[in-house]
C-alpha cells in the first residue's frame, strides 16, 4: 500500500513534451518519500481506496514539482539598506564596492556575527522562501573570506537544511571579493583560497565551489586557479559570470564542466555555445538585474538557439538582490527577460535541479523522484508567473510529508 494518493489533481510535471508536461484529471501516488505512480486518474492500477493508506482529492488543483532556488547568499550578517539609499542618490554598485562598501561591508558584518545570530536572521528569510513552496535551495558562503568565517556560514547553511523541511545544497564562494587584509594583492588571496579548499572539502560542508569573475571580483586566470583546486579536491564548480562585463566567464565555466554559469548579462554567443557543449545550465537572476537597474539583457535568444537549459533564482543577498520571493523571479524572468511562463517554471524546477547536480532525483514529477511537491490554487500554471505579490500555494509537500 502506498502512503498517499492524490486524486482529481492537474499535474505540471515539467517533464515530457506537452506544454508544462501537463496531465489533466490525474492522480499521483507517494511511498517512502518518493513518487511511485502518476498518470490519468482513469489509469490508476486498482481501486483508489485500496491503493494507499490516505487518499486526498485536490479538487482540480495543480501540482508542480517543489520549487528550487538554485542561487542564494541567504546566510549573511547585517543589511545594506544604507547602500540602497546611496544608489538612489546616484552612486553605482561598482563605485560603492570600490569605495570599500558593497560585499566588503557584509564581510565585516558576517565575520563579527555569532553563528547563532547568522542562523536566526537567515531562518527568517528561509521562512519567506518556504511559504512560497521552495523545497530545495542552494546557499553560498562568500562573506567570510577566511577559512573559519567561511565554514561558519556553511555550517549555518547545513543546519538550516537539517532543521527545516528543505534540501540545502551548499557552495563555497571563497573567491567572492578581496578581503581588506589582502588589499592590492589578489594573487595572494587566491593562493589563500586554494589553500582553504582541501580544508573545505574535508569538512564536508560544501557541495560545490563558486567564484566572482569580474572587474570588481577576480580575473579569469585567478578564477581558473580556484576551479583547478576545486577539481583537485573533487568538487564541482559554478560561476558568477559576465554580470557587469564580458570577461569570457561563461566559456571559462564551461571549460571546467561547471554545473552552472550565473547572471550572464554580458555573455557572448561563443560563451553560450561553450555552455551548450559542456551541458552547463544558465542561471538568470532577474532580481539583481532589476535592483541594479541593468539595461543589458542576458542572451536569452542565443541560449534558446543553442539549447542551453535556463534556470531562474533569487540570488538572495543583501546588496544586489534583497529578494526572498522566487515567485516574483518567475514574473520578472518573463517581464524583464522575455521568458515564457513555461520556461520560467522549468527554470525553478527541472533546470534548477540540474544547476545543483540534482537532476536525477529532483525537479520534475516522475516516478522514482523525490515527492517534493507544491499544490497550487490556480487555474493554469501560467498564473505562477503572472501574479505579482500574491501567493497561491495551497500546501507544500517535502519528501512525501505535508509541511
Ligand atoms: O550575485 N555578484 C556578486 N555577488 C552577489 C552580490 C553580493 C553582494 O552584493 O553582496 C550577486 O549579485
Ligand atoms: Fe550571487
Amino acid at each position: 500500500m502506498w502512503d498517499q494518493l492524490f486524486v482529481k489533481a492537474r499535474l505540471a510535471t515539467c517533464a515530457g513534451n506537452a506544454p508544462y508536461g501537463a496531465i489533466e484529471n490525474a492522480a499521483l501516488g507517494i511511498e517512502d518519500g518518493r513518487i511511485v505512480w502518476l498518470g490519468p486518474l482513469g489509469e490508476v492500477p486498482g481501486p483508489v481506496g485500496s491503493l494507499a493508506k490516505q487518499v486526498t482529492s485536490l479538487d482540480g488543483r495543480w501540482i508542480t514539482p517543489g520549487l528550487i532556488d538554485c542561487h542564494t547568499h541567504l546566510v549573511h550578517g547585517g543589511d545594506r539598506a544604507r547602500e540602497f539609499e546611496l544608489r538612489l542618490e546616484g552612486a553605482s554598485y561598482e563605485e560603492i564596492a570600490r569605495a570599500g562598501g558593497g560585499i566588503r561591508s557584509t564581510v565585516a558584518a558576517t565575520r563579527a556575527a555569532a553563528e547563532e545570530d547568522l542562523y536566526a536572521t537567515a531562518e527568517k528569510r528561509l521562512q519567506a522562501l518556504l511559504q512560497e513552496g521552495v523545497t530545495t535551495m542552494e546557499i553560498k558562503s562568500g562573506y567570510g573570506l577566511e577559512l573559519e568565517a567561511e565554514l561558519k556560514q556553511l555550517r549555518v547553511a547545513r543546519r538550516l537544511g537539517e532543521v527545516h523541511p528543505v534540501t540545502v545544497r551548499t557552495t563555497f564562494l571563497g573567491a567572492h571579493a578581496l578581503p581588506p587584509e589582502f588589499e592590492g594583492d589578489a594573487e595572494a588571496y587566491i593562493d589563500a583560497v586554494v589553500e582553504m579548499l582541501p580544508r573545505v572539502a574535508e569538512s564536508d560542508l560544501a557541495d560545490a565551489v563558486d567564484a566572482f569573475c569580474e572587474g570588481i571580483g577576480f580575473t579569469p586566470e585567478q578564477t581558473a586557479r580556484v576551479f583547478q583546486a576545486a577539481r583537485d579536491n573533487g568538487l564541482p564548480v559554478k560561476l558568477h559570470a559576465d554580470q557587469l562585463s564580458d570577461l569570457g566567464g561563461a566559456a571559462l565555466a564551461a571549460r571546467f564542466g561547471a554545473l552552472s554559469a550565473d547572471h550572464l548579462e554580458y555573455t557572448s554567443e561563443a560563451g553560450v555555445a561553450a555552455m551548450a557543449a559542456a551541458g552547463t545550465v544558465a542561471v538568470l537572476l532577474p532580481g539583481a538585474f532589476y535592483v541594479l537597474k541593468e539595461t543589458k539583457l542576458p542572451p536569452v535568444a542565443a541560449l534558446r538557439r543553442h539549447g542551453v537549459p535556463i534556470a531562474l533564482a533569487t540570488d538572495s543577498n543583501p546588496g544586489s538582490a534583497p529578494v526572498t520571493s522566487l515567485l516574483l523571479m518567475l514574473n520578472m524572468g518573463c517581464t524583464l527577460f522575455g521568458l515564457t511562463p513555461e520556461e520560467a517554471l522549468a527554470g525553478v524546477t527541472r533546470n534548477a535541479a540540474r544547476a545543483l547536480g540534482l537532476a536525477e532525483s529532483h525537479g520534475t514529477l516522475e516516478v522514482g523522484k523525490a515527492a517534493d511537491l507544491c499544490v497550487w490554487d490556480i487555474e493554469s500554471p501560467a498564473e505562477l508567473a503572472y501574479r505579482i505579490g500574491f501567493n497561491p500555494l495551497h500546501r507544500a509537500i517535502k519528501a512525501g510529508v505535508s509541511r
